[in-house]
This record gives structure tokens, sequence and C-alpha cells, in this order.
């Protein structure tokens, strides 16, 4: 078991007399903002003139240029986009960082693939709540907590592992306990669930509806079944109260056969290989040097995957369901 943090195991007050900054207003930005002044303490916004600083502004910060943040906090936290955060790095952020200053991450992506490097100095550590920003800042109002990772970059002295374990308790994330892990930990664990996991869903999805479609069945009363329905969902919500496979004695014993039966049989060597070869791409950089790649060329193949999906049958099916869908989703606090 890794080691797990909780409230009661955090000293909040190694915080005390530190200037905190937050680069970013958007989903992780607000969120922890928002939580970190409701635990006690003053922070610094840092963020470029867009619609955040806006929202930043009424939700009652002064708001600072990134660089004026930059030099005057000692503990910063990085809350913009993983794509932009080099460059405003580079230009922004790093003119200011001297030894004793503490750079915080929400994701092991920049630190892992080493496009930001942080001079030796420098605290570089990692606070990453597994969760959306916006359910980052309801669960904190409810006083419920989220599962978070923190980290001290690889290599260094974990002189800032109580640094990194304060910012987790003031937004929240040491409620439910936080993991001790690592950047390369969060980056293989992030992207993985990213290009196996939930692309392999996507496509057994999209195989189950053209299997069915071709063997007679509505499109529309697929589609309702597969995700509109709420079902899947519904499983979803089994799996923590039930267990992970405790949830299949919800369903009937014909089910429960067919499933255990038969889902060795949807991994043939053939999926196996391409899991090897993503967990590979991740581990390499192979993956990081394409997105860079395509983010260069301003993204080509992006614009044509997303058509590609977008024409897929079950998109069309989906659509004549709105009504349905919007009634759904009500139903499950979405818009
Ligand atoms: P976001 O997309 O919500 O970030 C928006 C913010 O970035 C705004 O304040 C905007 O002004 C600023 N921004 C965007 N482009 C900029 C640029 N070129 N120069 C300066 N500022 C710019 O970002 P999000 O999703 O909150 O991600 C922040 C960090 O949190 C990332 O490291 C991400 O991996 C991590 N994270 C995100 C989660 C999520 O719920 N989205 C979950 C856990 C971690």
């Amino acid at each position: 078991m890794p080691r797990i943090y909780c409230d009661d195991d955090v000293d909040l007050s190694v915080l005390s007399g530190r200037t905190i900054g937050i680069i970013g207003y958007g989903n992780q930005g607000r969120a922890q903002a928002l939580n970190i002044r409701d635990s006690g303490f003053g922070l610094l916004i840092g963020n470029r003139d867009d619609r955040y600083k806006d929202i930043a502004i009424k939700d009652g910060f002064a708001v600072h240029t990134i660089g004026d943040v930059a030099e005057k906090a000692d503990i910063i936290l990085m809350l913009i986009p993983d794509e932009v955060q080099p460059q405003v790095y580079e230009s922004q952020i790093r003119p200011h960082l001297g030894a004793g200053d503490v750079l915080c991450f929400a994701s092991g992506y920049n630190v892992f693939y080493r496009t930001i490097e942080p001079p030796a100095g420098v605290g570089t550590i990692m606070v990453a709540p597994r969760m959306i920003g916006a359910a980052v800042r309801e669960l904190y109002t409810k006083r419920l907590g989220f599962p978070c990772l923190v980290a001290c970059r690889e290599g260094d002295d974990p002189q800032h592992l109580p640094i990194a374990l304060a910012l987790a308790r003031a937004i929240g994330g040491t409620r439910l306990g936080a993991f001790q892990s690592s950047f390369r930990e969060e980056v293989v664990i992030d992207l993985f669930a990213e290009q196996m996991l939930w692309p392999g869903i996507i496509k057994l999805c999209l195989l189950y509806f053209e299997k069915l479609v071709e063997n007679g069945c509505d499109p529309e009363i697929v589609t309702t079944e597969l995700h509109l329905s709420g079902e899947f969902v519904e499983i979803a919500k089994a799996m923590i109260t039930h267990g992970f496979f405790g949830q299949l004695k919800l369903h009937s014993q014909t089910s429960q056969y067919g499933q255990l039966s038969r889902m060795d049989r949807m991994a043939p060597p053939e999926l196996l290989a391409s899991v090897d070869a993503a967990m590979q791409g991740i581990t390499s950089g192979r993956f990081h040097a394409e997105w860079a790649q395509e983010r260069e060329a301003g993204k080509p193949n992006m614009r044509k995957l997303w058509q590609q999906a977008l024409e897929h049958p079950l998109a069309r099916s989906e659509a004549k369901l709105e009504v349905l869908r919007k009634v759904v989703a009500r139903s499950y606090g979405g818009a």
C-alpha cells in the first residue's frame, strides 16, 4: 500500500508566512483558489486578460499578471493547460524563480517529459486531484473528499513534501486521503486511461451499436440502451457501492454467467498487443512527441478524427434523441 495522508496527518502551518500564487483560473485554478481561500489562506491569482480573469474578479480576487505572481509568490501552483505550460513557464515564470521557491503541478506531464525543468534549488512538487475542477469545489463545500496524488520530483530531496501535503489539505484533497505517488505514476495512470481504457470502452460501444443495427435492431433503441438509459452510470455507481465484481450480483444469473464466461474472449492476443503498444508509447515519450508535432502543425489530424467521430451513425442517432437525452441528463444533474 502506498502511504495515504489524511487531514490529521498534515500540518497546515507550513503554509503560514508563505505567499501562495495560482497561475490560471480555469477548471482547477478556480476550484483550488476558492478552496484554499476558504481554508484560511490568502493568495494571488495570475491570469492573462481573458474571460477567466473576469470570473476571478467576480469571485472577489485581485488578478495580477502571471509574471507579477511568479515574482511575488514563493509557492506557485501551475494551473493552466499542460500544452501551454512550457512556453508560459519559460517566458513568465522561470525568470522570477529563486532558491526556496516551490512550483506545484496538478499533473506530472511536463516534469515527467522534461518540457519543464525547474532549477535544482526550486522545490518541484505535485498535488494532483483525481477529479474534475467543478467537483473539487463542490465536494469541498459539501465537506466531502476526492482522491489526490502528491509527490516530490523524482530524484529530489523530499523536503517539500509537507508543502505538497498542506496544499492538498487546503484544497480538500486529504479528506478522503492523499496517496504518495510520483510524477511518472500520475502521467502513466492518466495517459493509459486516455489511450487504452476510454478508447477501448468507446470502441466497444461503437461495435455494440454497429453489430446490433446490422442485425436488424433500431438505432435509436440501441442508442437509448447504450448510454441514454443511464444504465451505464448506474453500473459505474454500483461498482463503488458493491465493489467492482460485487455489482455483478445485481444482474440476473444469465447476465452474470454471460459476462464472466465471455470477458476473456473480449481480449484476444491482438488486443493485448495494442495494450502493450499504448503503454510503450507513453513510457517511451513517443506519444508525447507525436502530440507535440500535431499541435505544432495546427492539429490537422485532431480535426479529421473529430469529424470522423461525429459522422458515426451513433452520433446521428443520438441527435434524433436530443429531447430524451436532455431529460435523462437532468436526472443526472447535467444540462
Ligand atoms: P484550463 O483549460 O481550465 O485552464 C484555463 C486557464 O488557463 C485560464 O486561466 C486561462 O487564462 C489559462 N490559459 C490558457 N491558455 C493560456 C496561455 N496560452 N497563456 C496563459 N494562460 C493561459 O486548465 P485545467 O483543465 O484546469 O488544467 C490545469 C492543470 O490541472 C493541468 O496541469 C491539468 O493537467 C491539471 N488537471 C486538470 C483536471 C481537470 O479537471 N481539467 C483534473 C486534474 C488535473
